[in-house]
């Protein structure tokens, strides 16, 4: 039995499917399938294990059986660069592709991960980023489209810190030819006086239960933070964000940034508005259970 406003399959269903390595935790199909019932829309979402090598197959497999869209999660969004027809602007720019449109046969791919970053920081932190200091921690896929997009948004510092300091090396390189405005601090600010307006979390420390801070606490204290965001939605308050709750920081965990990119992928698929709402409340039950 379908759920309540969701429609029969038949032969006229379209399909959506999110194709990544590992998928079984993917929080998307609930999202969207919520969003096609609430619209009355005779579409389904779908998740699918791909491994990388089969990547090309399985995107050629969903435009030849007609499929509406896909995202693509880890660790395919750089490979899909070299997949699809063509690259909507947003790929060109961010260098990442996690959403696909069919469209007369061809894959067109759209990044809507850098805007979900954005959206998601100024609706749950309300903050203001043009001019903002902010400390990015990481540099993987996640950190560098957040450094790239922050970096876009216009704020007047950004200071990167990871593990591996050649990742931070040549997205210092490359946000200086692409946003020469933008100061970008190796590592941690020097002056532990001065206030960071923001403090992101890109790295996956934190997703494990026994997992510390994601930054040196030699170099950088908590106090010096005005608002922490943590890209990591599960579990719901990582130590990073307890911690800055616990000082007094306004915090947000990554699940606005998944809505927010998912919605934007809704928009593209279907040209309609997506109801967050009920994405929202859909992500929430998934993930969280309430
Ligand atoms: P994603 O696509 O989620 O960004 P990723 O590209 O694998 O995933 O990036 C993971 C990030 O977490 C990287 O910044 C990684 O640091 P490295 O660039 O040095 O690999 C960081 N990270 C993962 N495990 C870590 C650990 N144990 N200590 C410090 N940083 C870690």
């Amino acid at each position: 039995m379908p759920k309540s406003g969701q429609s029969e399959i038949n032969a006229a269903t379209r399909l959506c499917a999110v194709l990544g390595s590992p998928v079984a935790h993917s929080a998307s199909p609930a999202m969207h399938n919520a969003a096609f019932a609430a619209l009355a829309l005779n579409w389904r979402y779908l998740a699918f294990e791909v491994n990388p090598k089969n990547l090309r197959a399985a995107i050629e497999g969903a435009k030849a059986m007609n499929f509406a869209g896909l995202n693509l999660t880890v660790p395919h969004k750089l490979l899909a660069l070299e997949m699809v027809d063509e690259l909507d602007v947003s790929a060109k720019v961010w260098g990442a592709v996690n959403t696909i449109n069919f469209q007369n046969g061809r894959a067109i791919g759209f990044n809507t991960d850098a805007d979900g970053i954005a959206t998601s920081l100024r609706e749950d932190l309300k903050i203001k980023l043009r001019g903002a200091r902010v400390l990015l921690l990481g540099a993987g896929g996640a950190g560098r489209t957040a450094a790239l997009k922050l970096a876009s948004e216009g704020v007047s510092e950004l200071f990167l810190a990871n593990r591996t300091f050649s990742k931070i090396l040549e997205l210092q390189n490359e946000i200086a030819k692409k946003f020469p405005a933008v100061y970008v601090g190796l590592n941690y600010p020097k002056d532990s006086k001065a206030k960071i307006d923001l403090v992101l979390n890109a790295t996956s420390i934190g997703l494990k239960k026994n997992d510390g801070l994601p930054f040196d606490g030699n170099q950088f204290s908590q106090n010096q933070a005005r608002a922490v965001y943590d890209m990591i939605y599960r579990p719901a308050e990582t130590r990073l964000l307890a911690a800055a709750k616990k000082s007094g920081c306004k915090t947000a965990n990554g699940l606005g940034m998944l809505l927010h990119q998912g919605a934007k992928a809704f928009e593209i698929w279907t040209g309609k508005s997506a109801p967050l709402d009920v994405m929202r409340r859909a992500l929430g039950q998934n993930i969280y259970g309430h």
